[in-house]
C-alpha cells in the first residue's frame, strides 16, 4: 500500500470523524494554502504590503510557474483562469468560427464542454453532439463524424459522470491528421493523473484549481499548444498583462504603443493578482507538484482498488471503470437495496462524504485519504 510513501493527511485539516471522498467535487484546501491566504489577508488589512509592484507580478508569476511545472510546459504556454469554462469560452469565441464550420462534442459530457459551442449555432456553426455507445466517445466514433470542416473536437479527459478516461493520444492524432483542434477539459484529471499536454497531440487543455489541485473555488488554468496559440485570437488588451508599474509611473504613457503579450498571458483572466485565490492555488498546486502526480495517481488508484474489493456486491452494483490501461480513481456505485437518497443521507450522517451523480454514488479519493479512511468508509458503505 502506498500510504507509507504518501502520508499527506497531516498537511490538511480534515475533521478526523469524517472521510472526504469527494475530490471530484471539491478538493480541501491544505494548511499551507490556508496560511498563504492568511498572509494575503494581512496584506489587505495593511495595504502598505501591496504598495510595491512585486505582489502584482510575483503572485501570478509564482502560480504560472507551478502550473507550468505540473504540466511539464513552458510558462509562456499558461494562461491564468477562474474556471475551466473560462478557457473553453475563450477558445470557442477566439477561433473565428463561421457558418458551415463544424465542432464535435460528446452529448453526455459535462455542460461546460458543450455550452460554449452551442451558442455558435446562431452563427451557422454545426455542433455535432455525438452519443457515445459506451460512457465516453471512442476514436472510431469520432473518426466516423470528423470531416475537413471540423475545426475543433472538445472532450472531457476524465468523464465526470462515469470516471472513464478518453484516449487522448489516439484522438489527438486523429484531430491532427484532420486539421481540427483538440480541446481537452482536464477538470477531473489535472493534479490526480499525470499529463504532459505537449507530448500528447493536445492543442488546448483547461483545468480547474478547486478539485484535484485542492485550491480555492474560482481558479483554473488554460494551456495552449502552438497551433492553438496561432489560431485563438484574443479580444483583450489587459493593462496588467501589458504594462508594468514602472510604465504607470512615467510622466507620459503612449497607450497607442501598448501591445498584448505574445505569450498565453494575453488570455489571462482579469485580476491576475487576485491575492486570496491565486496565492492559495499556488501553494496547494505546489503541494501536489512536490508530492508528485505520479505518486498521487498510484496512491489514489490503490485506494480505489480497496473500494472495489471491499464494497458488498449485494448492496451496490459497481460500474465498469473503462480499459485498465486508462483508469481514473473515480468509482461509481449504484445502490441496490435502498434509494440513492436514503443511502446518500445515511453516508453523510455517518461522516462519509460522497457525491450523488446520475442515480449513483460517486467515490473520489485523493492523496489526503489513507487506507484507514477507506476501511472506515467501507464499514459504513456496507451497512447503509
Ligand atoms: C468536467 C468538468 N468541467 C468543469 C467543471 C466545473 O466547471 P467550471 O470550472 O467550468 O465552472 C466540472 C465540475 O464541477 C467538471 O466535472
Amino acid at each position: 500500500m502506498s500510504d507509507a510513501l504518501l502520508d499527506m493527511a497531516s498537511a490538511f485539516r480534515l475533521p478526523s470523524e469524517r472521510v472526504w471522498l469527494n475530490a471530484s467535487h471539491q478538493g480541501p484546501l491544505p494548511q499551507g494554502a490556508a496560511d498563504a491566504v492568511q498572509e494575503m489577508v494581512r496584506w489587505k488589512q495593511q495595504p502598505h504590503h501591496m504598495s510595491t509592484p512585486e505582489p502584482f507580478i510575483e503572485i501570478p508569476g509564482r502560480l504560472r510557474t507551478v502550473l507550468a511545472d505540473l504540466l511539464d510546459a513552458g510558462i509562456d504556454e499558461i494562461a491564468l483562469a477562474n474556471s475551466s469554462s473560462y478557457g473553453l469560452h475563450l477558445v470557442a469565441n477566439g477561433l473565428g468560427l463561421k457558418a458551415g464550420d463544424e465542432v464535435i462534442v460528446a452529448a453526455n459530457d459535462f455542460p461546460s464542454d458543450v455550452l460554449p459551442w452551442l451558442r455558435l449555432k446562431d452563427h451557422g456553426v454545426v455542433v455535432k453532439q455525438l452519443d457515445p455507445q459506451g460512457e465516453v466517445l471512442t476514436v472510431d466514433e469520432i473518426a466516423a463524424e470528423i470531416t475537413p470542416a471540423t475545426r475543433a473536437v472538445c472532450l472531457t479527459w476524465v468523464h465526470s459522470f462515469s470516471g472513464h478516461v478518453v484516449d487522448l493520444d489516439a484522438m489527438g492524432e486523429l484531430c491532427r491528421l484532420s486539421g481540427a483542434l483538440f480541446v481537452v477539459n482536464g477538470a477531473q484529471g489535472v493534479g490526480g493523473i499525470p499529463i504532459r499536454p505537449a507530448s500528447r497531440s493536445i492543442d488546448v487543455l483547461v483545468g480547474v484549481g478547486f478539485k484535484y489541485l485542492c485550491g480555492p473555488y474560482g481558479t483554473g488554468l488554460l494551456w495552449l499548444g502552438p497551433r492553438a496559440m496561432d489560431q485563438v485570437s484574443s479580444d483583450k488588451l489587459y493593462w496588467l498583462s501589458a504594462l508594468t508599474a514602472d510604465d504607470l509611473a512615467q510622466e507620459e504613457l503612449d497607450l497607442d504603443q501598448i501591445e498584448a503579450p505574445a505569450t498565453a498571458a494575453r488570455h489571462d483572466v482579469f485580476g491576475t493578482a487576485n491575492f486570496f485565490n491565486f496565492a492559495a492555488l499556488a501553494a496547494s498546486a505546489g503541494l501536489v507538484l512536490d508530492t508528485g502526480v505520479d505518486r498521487i495517481y498510484a496512491h489514489n488508484l490503490a485506494l480505489t482498488e480497496m473500494l472495489v474489493e471491499g464494497i458488498d456486491p449485494t448492496r451496490f452494483e459497481l460500474q465498469h471503470r473503462g480499459p485498465v490501461e486508462r483508469q481514473s480513481s473515480i468509482l461509481f456505485a449504484r445502490p441496490l437495496k435502498s434509494s440513492l437518497e436514503e443511502v446518500g443521507a445515511r453516508l453523510v450522517a455517518a461522516g462519509i462524504d460522497v457525491a450523488r451523480r446520475r442515480g449513483m454514488v460517486r467515490l473520489a479519493p485523493h492523496f489526503y485519504n489513507t487506507a484507514e479512511d477507506i476501511d472506515r468508509a467501507l464499514a459504513v458503505i456496507n451497512r447503509v
